[in-house]
């Protein structure tokens, strides 16, 4: 379900990246004209971005394709917590991936990075990954207004917050 990315990985990654509907519903500010620069060399550069401050790991399906991603971001060693994201491609959402790949990513936070607790900024009209932590118990803690803007209008987000059990 989740593994380091392996070469092999980089057109998944790479598609998340390009998907500027996606970036905007991340919240993320979408690359600049995807189409004139190497993609999987930008995906490589971000991933190990990603890395250097926190944890990443792609979400494989069964036959260990690369279907999406989990990051845990600017982890604070000292507090012990860290910020969550996942994104899974199209075709790969509404089936129950991205149930598994939280709890999974969870139990890497607690078990293997020892965090206290995850954090989330979510877009506050993103009804499914609402959804989602709200299911899977995540707490809501507080809304920020108007809070990111895709270069047409602004959105409100919301953070959840989840205390990882020991
Ligand atoms: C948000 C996202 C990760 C959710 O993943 P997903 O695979 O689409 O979600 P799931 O199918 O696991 O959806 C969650 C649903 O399953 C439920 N669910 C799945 N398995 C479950 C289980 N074992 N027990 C209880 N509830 C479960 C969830 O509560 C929810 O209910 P629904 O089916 O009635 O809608 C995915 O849609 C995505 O990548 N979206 C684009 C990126 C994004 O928005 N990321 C979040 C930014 S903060």
């Amino acid at each position: 379900m989740l593994r380091p990315m392996q070469k092999r990985d980089l057109p998944c990654v790479a598609e998340l990246r390009s998907d500027i509907s996606l970036q905007h519903a991340l919240m993320a500010s979408p690359l600049q004209k995807p189409a004139a620069i190497d993609r999987l060399q930008e995906a490589t550069d971000w991933v190990e971005r990603k890395e250097a401050t926190g944890l990443f790991r792609i979400v494989s399906s069964q036959q260990d394709d690369a279907i999406g991603f989990v990051q845990i971001c600017d982890i604070h060693f000292k507090s012990r917590f860290g910020w969550f994201g996942i994104a899974l491609l199209r075709g790969e959402r509404g089936r129950g991936v991205g149930w598994a790949a939280l709890n999974a990513a969870e139990a890497v936070a607690r078990n293997d990075l020892g965090l206290f607790k995850l954090l989330l900024q979510v877009r506050s009209d993103n009804a499914q990954a609402i959804k989602l932590y709200e299911r899977a118990d995540w707490r809501l803690v507080g809304h920020l207004e108007a809070h990111y803007h895709d270069g047409q209008e602004r959105h409100d987000a919301a953070i959840y917050e989840k205390v990882l059990a020991a």
